[in-house]
């Protein structure tokens, strides 16, 4: 009664499966069986992107919006003529800040997304399959109703007993909750959004139109301490705490809405957090937000990032830092690990490890509440070993984001050229959305994060060009997936 299908729920309105979708003859470009469920990837099935100075309700450049996305899980349709669309909320982090951090107000960037599946063979001229239609800007506010900035955090507010990342507004003396977005998701019971961060880092609760409800703070050992002082910083790594620019990268609720998860992108800095070469044993916590005014941290485990060899670089292996997190069931979860410095605009077009995998916690030992918890008590002090005691879980790749052959039919490719047409660098954001009733096919959408950088940007009223003197538009991708257990919903409603 209570497993109502996750497709059920959402697709009430679609009207049948695509016919490539149903077919027995559908492509498989790899299949990956981790526990009892089999993972499918059956290619890309369309492209997309938005120009480097597109522009919102408030003239700011629409930049970093492949930060986080989500879905309104309900809105997702297939159409008459056989093309899907629906809501997609997408967040970016903290602003245009390849040249220092500005304050840039955290927001919703919500469009309407339309993907024209392309099931066929032949290589396409253009990634056009997808477009997105910019709708509207729902903008964060902080505790206190004070507006929230995207400058480094270097001062504390506090409200309520709570110490929060802070900045001071330009020219004033008001502190302001300081955020650096990168995960974000619908609350299938009531349409609220819970937002992670990399300065806390810390997980938040947004209302539907952005009004502050409460934050979420993760035990001790995440907090960033320098000289016995919590301090919030992005521009140096504490001393013990998430490093520098490596919070809370993934969010994601189970289907039912009962558990919020969140990913740290790499190793806390008492794990190895700050060697480039040693940073993989990263922690994912757990909370039972059933009720949301009372979170309760439930699990904590250590998920082993991949390392893979880069021959350009003189320390190896590299670990491949996690850019988002999403629930399968309640044991398995996507991931996005990825290299950096590599794509279009940088000084090699070539990516050579991007991959989203799955990791299973089922026989993974839960920390939560142990003393692992405290700074102190590294699982793996210096990022060399992992304690005896901790059983970690481990990732299997599943779907190969270089593979040519695949973004070739899109109208992309990686390396060679250094064009608008090779990958992004930076992909952080994955939504799952079913495609049909009753199936076990979804929509795989992620989307690159662009920096913000543009000749023709504007923020807060003032024009700014990049130094890079790169346009860099923001790319999506849709794969078609087939998962076998992706677990029920019950309230899938908004
Ligand atoms: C997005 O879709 C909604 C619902 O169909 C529609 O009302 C709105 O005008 C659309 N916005 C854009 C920018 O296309
Ligand atoms: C945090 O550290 C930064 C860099 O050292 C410093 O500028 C800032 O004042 C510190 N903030 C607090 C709250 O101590
Ligand atoms: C919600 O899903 C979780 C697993 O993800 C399960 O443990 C829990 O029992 C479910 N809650 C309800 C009310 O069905
Ligand atoms: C790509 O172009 C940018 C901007 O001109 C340049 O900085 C970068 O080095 C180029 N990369 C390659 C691989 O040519
Ligand atoms: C770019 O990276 C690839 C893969 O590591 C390497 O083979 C190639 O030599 C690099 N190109 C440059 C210009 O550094």
């Amino acid at each position: 009664m209570l497993r109502l299908t996750v497709a059920a729920a959402l697709v009430s309105r679609a009207l049948a499966a695509p016919a490539a979708a149903s077919s027995s003859s559908a492509p498989v470009v790899n299949t990956v069986t981790v526990g009892s469920t089999t993972f499918t990837n059956h290619g890309l099935v369309g492209a997309g992107s938005l120009p480097s100075n597109a522009r919102d309700q408030f003239g700011d450049t629409i930049g970093g919006i492949g930060s986080a996305i989500a879905f309104d899980q309900s809105s997702f349709t297939l159409n008459a003529d056989g093309t899907y669309s629906g809501v997609l909320y997408t967040q970016p982090d903290r602003g245009w800040n390849t040249e220092g951090t500005v304050n840039y107000k955290g927001r919703i960037q919500q469009f309407n997304l339309t993907l024209n599946p392309y099931y066929g063979s032949a290589d396409q001229s253009s990634a056009d399959q997808i477009t997105l239609a910019y709708d509207k800007s729902i903008l964060y506010t902080g505790p206190d109703g004070i507006e929230t900035t995207g400058l480094d955090a270097a001062e504390i507010y506090t409200s309520n007993d709570v110490d929060y990342p802070a900045a001071y507004l330009p020219g004033t003396d008001t502190l302001a909750l300081a955020l650096d977005l990168e995960g974000l998701v619908h609350d299938p019971r009531d349409g609220s959004f819970w937002v992670s961060d990399e300065y806390g880092p810390y997980i938040y609760h947004f209302e539907s139109d952005g009004t502050f409800i409460s934050a979420i703070v993760p035990p001790a050992a995440y907090i960033p301490v320098i000289n016995k002082k919590t301090n919030f910083t992005g521009t140096t790594d504490p001393d013990t705490g998430r490093s520098a620019n490596h919070g809370f990268e993934g969010l994601s609720i189970s289907s039912n809405g009962t558990y919020i998860y969140a990913l740290l992108q790499a190793a806390l800095v008492q794990d190895g957090g700050t060697h480039a070469t040693r940073e993989e044993y990263t922690r994912m916590v757990q909370y039972d937000i059933s009720d949301a005014s009372s979170p309760q941290l439930v699990g904590e485990y250590v998920v082993v990032l991949p390392q893979f060899e880069d021959p350009d670089e003189s320390k190896n292996p590299r670990t491949g830092e996690s850019s988002e997190l999403h629930f399968i069931n309640d044991h398995q979860f996507l991931y996005l690990p990825r290299d950096s410095g590599r794509g279009q605009g940088q000084s090699n077009s070539t990516s050579i490890f991007r991959n989203a995998e799955i990791f299973d916690i089922s026989s993974a030992t839960n920390i939560a509440g142990s003393k692992y918890d405290e700074a102190k008590n590294p699982v793996a002090k210096d990022g060399d070993s992992l304690e005896s005691k901790v059983t970690p879980a481990t990732g299997t790749p599943f779907v190969d984001y270089n593979d040519n052959s695949q973004l070739n039919r899109v109208g992309l490719h990686n390396g060679g050229d250094n064009d608008s047409t090779d990958l992004d660098e930076k992909w952080e954001s994955l939504a799952l959305v079913p495609t049909s009733q009753g199936s076990n096919d979804y929509f795989l959408f992620t989307m690159s994060d662009n920096d913000f950088i543009t000749q023709d940007g504007y923020l807060n009223g003032e024009q700014y060009a990049d130094d890079s003197g790169l346009n860099l538009p923001t790319q999506i991708l849709a794969f078609w997936v087939t998962i076998s257990d992706v677990e029920s919903g019950v309230e899938l409603v908004n």
